[in-house]
């Protein structure tokens, strides 16, 4: 992604059309300092060299029998057509009823939940619903490549705070730092992509008490909450003091029931909140599949056991992952949530930058990942930095492990 990027070769594509005759009408600046999602960009060099892609963040597994089988039914039994813009009741009931047991936030489905396509249309919404031209948005770096964009669009400044490495923490300073008179909103992200870090409570609350003193929106996205490894519950910011009426819960199945192509996602806010993200929800997309939400209450109706499995499913995932990264050379904290982990290539002597180094590993060893600059405001903050996802079967995460031990004879360390 990254947004303010001069360099950038998609922006001068954009500038300077290949044939200008005859002279087409210009396209609209808010995209002209986009670059292509450095992730897709990757994902497709990987698919030219036919790589193992623990880039991009998708599963090589499916959704519960049950809940595709949910889904089939929805569509036999006739839901196919919109449903009501703000998301199927029968989902809005179980969402409601998750976040009072789960999320320990206490919503009425039919005023403060709703439902759009996947959290990234969530979060765009919400944007364009409480954000003016101007405000500005106090977003953690390195930072999930959508959150640039998203306040680009809106006419947001995003003012970029630190999450340090290698223990991927803010510092408190920092953070009061970047609040001002003009601070609208602050966007978290816990368990955290691209890092893997956990907020815990004691920084949730320290986040908590500035959005109060400042009078400040939290844009929370949740979508790893299940994702945990170090046995510590999940906080939502919400669920702390004076904090229901300010925050916007975004979360949704993409991650949780591995079901990324069905575009389900949802928020959780205040009525006068929700009925804002309403209306620019309606107009964005009308609304997320209709059957795919039936199916998805079905999905939500799965018992704890499935969770339980699914954390220790994802755990296993990355201890197998984790090691084949530290013995190929690879600096790294082990992450504590999400599926990602968040390396440092400083250790090999190649001198590449991180999407040099990518695409090295991409052609030599045939395994891809994402450069750190996509995760970073600058280029240059990311270029020692390489993000390896771990939502794949077993199998195939020994496939790029071993693949990835013949990086020491491509690209050795120091
Ligand atoms: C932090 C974060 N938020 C949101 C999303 C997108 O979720 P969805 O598929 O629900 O749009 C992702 C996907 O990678 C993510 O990592």
């Amino acid at each position: 992604m990254t947004v303010y990027d001069a360099e950038s070769p998609v922006l001068e594509h954009v500038a300077a059309p290949a044939s200008p005759s005859p002279p087409l009408p210009s396209i609209a600046h808010r995209v002209r300092f986009f670059t292509e999602s450095v992730i897709r960009e990757m994902t497709r060099v990987a698919n030219q060299h036919h790589a193992i892609n623990l880039g991009q963040g998708m599963p090589d597994f499916d959704p519960p029998e049950e809940v595709k089988e949910a889904a089939c039914r929805a569509i036999r039994d006739g839901a196919n057509q919109y449903a009501i813009t703000w998301g199927a009741p029968v989902l809005r009931q179980a969402i409601a009823a998750k976040a009072r047991s789960f999320n320990n936030i206490d919503c009425d489905p039919d005023s403060q939940v709703t439902v759009c396509c996947g959290a990234t249309e969530c979060m765009m919404a919400t944007m364009l619903a409480i954000i003016d031209p101007g405000d500005e948005v106090i977003i953690f770096e390195p930072f999930y490549e959508n959150y640039g964009p998203d306040a680009l669009l809106t006419g947001a400044t995003p003012v970029w705070v630190r999450m340090h490495s290698p223990h991927w923490r803010f510092d408190p300073e920092e953070l009061r730092r970047a609040f001002s008179p003009r601070t609208k909103a602050i966007i978290l992200n816990t368990p955290n992509n691209p890092t893997g870090r956990v907020f815990t409570r004691e920084e949730l609350s320290q986040i908590a008490e500035l959005c109060r003193e400042f009078n400040v929106f939290a844009l929370s996205d949740e979508i790893y909450e299940y994702l945990r490894f170090n046995g510590t519950p999940h906080i939502s910011i919400a669920s702390l003091p004076g904090m229901a009426q300010r925050t916007v819960t975004i979360s949704g199945l993409s991650k949780t029931f591995s079901m990324t192509g069905w575009r389900l996602g949802y928020c959780i806010a205040p009525p006068t909140i929700t009925a804002a993200i309403r209306k620019a929800h309606d107009f964005l997309t009308v609304g997320a599949p209709h059957p795919l939400q039936l199916a998805g209450a079905a999905a939500l109706a799965l018992p704890a056991s499935y969770y339980e499995q699914l954390r220790s499913d994802y755990r296993r995932r990355r201890d197998i992952l984790v090691p084949y990264l530290r013995d190929a050379g690879f600096e790294l904290e082990e992450p504590q949530g999400a599926y990602y982990v968040m390396t440092d290539i400083a250790p090999f002597e190649s001198g590449l930058d991180a999407t040099q180094f990518v695409r090295e590993m991409i052609t030599t060893v045939g395994v891809s990942a994402v450069p750190g600059s996509a995760f970073y405001a600058s280029r240059e903050s990311g270029r020692s930095k390489v993000r390896f996802m771990f939502a794949k079967r077993d199998e195939t995460l020994h496939q790029a492990g071993e693949r990835l031990l013949k990086l020491r004879h491509h690209l050795p360390r120091r």
